[in-house]
């Protein structure tokens, strides 16, 4: 990808900008110490454009399993691919040593993200029924996967 966009590990100085950009992404967004959490607990990254942090992503990796908690695009960057760039970047370059299958959850309603999944031939597994709070309700949950090939 042009523009010098790259990926690197977050570091704890990035979660500020990190749970800004997870604020105005999703309709229940995950706390300041949920974020802190997963930067403790998970693997972390940040997708840089022009030295700023344009995205993160939060992966869970168990034996040769990964599962992708979280992925954000800064919403004035969305549309442009840096999302398919980056998880496709996570897939097979910077985090595919040993990892067999990918697995995620997402928002039924969340077509934008299930697109982006379906064009990195991720699979439908299932659903799960009122998996995730909603600001009024729940929601389902479609699971979905990718095996490396
Ligand atoms: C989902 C998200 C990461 C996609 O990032 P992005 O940089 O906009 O995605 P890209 O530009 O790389 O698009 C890749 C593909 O995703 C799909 N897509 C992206 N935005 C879409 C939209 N608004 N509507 C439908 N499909 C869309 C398309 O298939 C697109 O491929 P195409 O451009 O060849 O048609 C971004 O929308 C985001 O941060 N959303 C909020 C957070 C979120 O929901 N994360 C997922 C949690 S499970």
């Amino acid at each position: 990808m042009s523009d010098g966009v790259t990926i690197r590990r977050m570091t704890e100085a990035d979660l500020g900008r990190v749970y800004a950009l997870e604020k105005v992404s999703h309709p229940v967004p995950w706390s300041q110490a949920s974020l802190q959490r997963s930067f403790a607990d998970h693997h972390s990254f940040v997708l840089i454009k022009q030295q700023q942090i344009v995205g993160f992503a939060f992966v869970q990796k168990i034996l040769d399993e990964a599962h992708l908690l979280d992925i954000v695009i800064d919403p004035v960057q969305r549309g442009h691919g840096l999302g398919r760039y980056f998880l496709r970047e996570l897939i097979e370059r910077e985090f595919c040593d040993g990892i067999n299958i990918w697995f995620l959850e997402v928002r039924a309603s969340n077509e934008a993200a299930i697109a982006l999944y379906q064009s990195l031939d991720f699979n439908e597994l299932g659903v799960r029924r009122n998996y995730y709070d909603t600001p009024t309700g729940r929601e389902d949950a479609v699971m979905m996967a990718y095996t490396v090939s």
